[in-house]
């Protein structure tokens, strides 16, 4: 189920980088707690494997890893299926030699049955439920942090009916008890901020949200009917993660 894997050209990634870097984005709160959670799962299962789906520069895995470092004999195991983000994700990783980067797809894990005791999941939403049940151990955890309906930019969002996917983080969750989740924990978070048109500029250059998005038409749009009254605008977030127990 190989798609859009093209978006993410090593200009573009080294982009992503950047902007997430500037903004410290593991100490976001719904970010750091989506952290906390793997970690402190993993600190009282004690996991053989950690596997991040998506794992796009290999951020999950690796602030996972590091805050980890008791866990000598843990496999920790990003899969992407983007060729630059594999190399780039190696690249950050490398000094771990607990972490593993393969290029594979979420919709096909190159693991056996009942392998993998924790999977992780930040802001992939092209991933298939039924593939990582299949690969998750009998009580193993699954964790996943996503930006809900509006994407993380909710007023931008709204302009482009039809063109933006999203999915109710409630059809997760019954997507999720219908293939046999246990347990199964959601927190949403609700964020309201002020953006410049430049910041909305980059997040669209960054991230594939817009289908068939068009820089100068979008972007009028977007300037003629957000940015009337100034250089900034108040946009929604509302990002949200799940902990669910197989
Ligand atoms: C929005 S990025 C998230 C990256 C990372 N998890 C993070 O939060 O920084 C989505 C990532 O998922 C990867 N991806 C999308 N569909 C995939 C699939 N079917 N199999 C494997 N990787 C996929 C993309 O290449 C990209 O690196």
């Amino acid at each position: 189920m190989i798609s859009s894997s093209s978006f993410y050209t090593r200009k573009i990634i080294d982009k992503r980088e950047q902007f997430f870097k500037k903004r410290k984005s593991g100490k976001n709160i719904s970010t750091s707690y989506f952290l906390e959670c793997i970690i402190n799962k993993a600190l009282e299962v004690n996991p053989k494997k950690i596997l991040d789906l998506g794992t796009g520069n290999g951020f999950v895995i690796m602030e996972v890893a590091r805050k980890l470092p008791q866990l000598k004999n843990t496999e920790f195991i990003g899969v992407d299926f983007s060729k630059p983000m594999v190399e780039k994700a190696r690249k950050n990783t490398k000094n771990d030699s607990r972490i593993t980067i393969l290029r594979a797809d979420n919709f096909n894990l190159p693991f056996p049955n009942e392998s993998i005791n924790i999977v992780t999941d930040k802001n992939t939403t092209n991933i298939s439920l039924p593939e990582l049940y299949r690969v998750l151990v009998r009580g193993g955890w699954f964790f996943f942090k996503e930006y809900g309906l509006g994407k993380g930019i909710k007023e931008i969002a709204t302009l482009f009916p039809g063109r933006v996917k999203t999915k109710d983080p409630l059809d997760y969750i019954f997507e999720l008890r219908a293939l046999g989740f246990n347990y199964i924990k959601f927190e949403q978070f609700f964020f309201v901020e002020k953006k410049s048109f430049e910041e909305i500029k980059k997040i669209l250059e960054i991230a594939p949200i817009i289908k068939n998005f068009s820089p100068k038409k979008d972007l009028h749009l977007i300037k003629e009917t957000l940015f009337q009254t100034g250089n900034f605008t108040t946009i929604t977030s509302e990002p949200f993660v799940i902990c669910a127990q197989k």
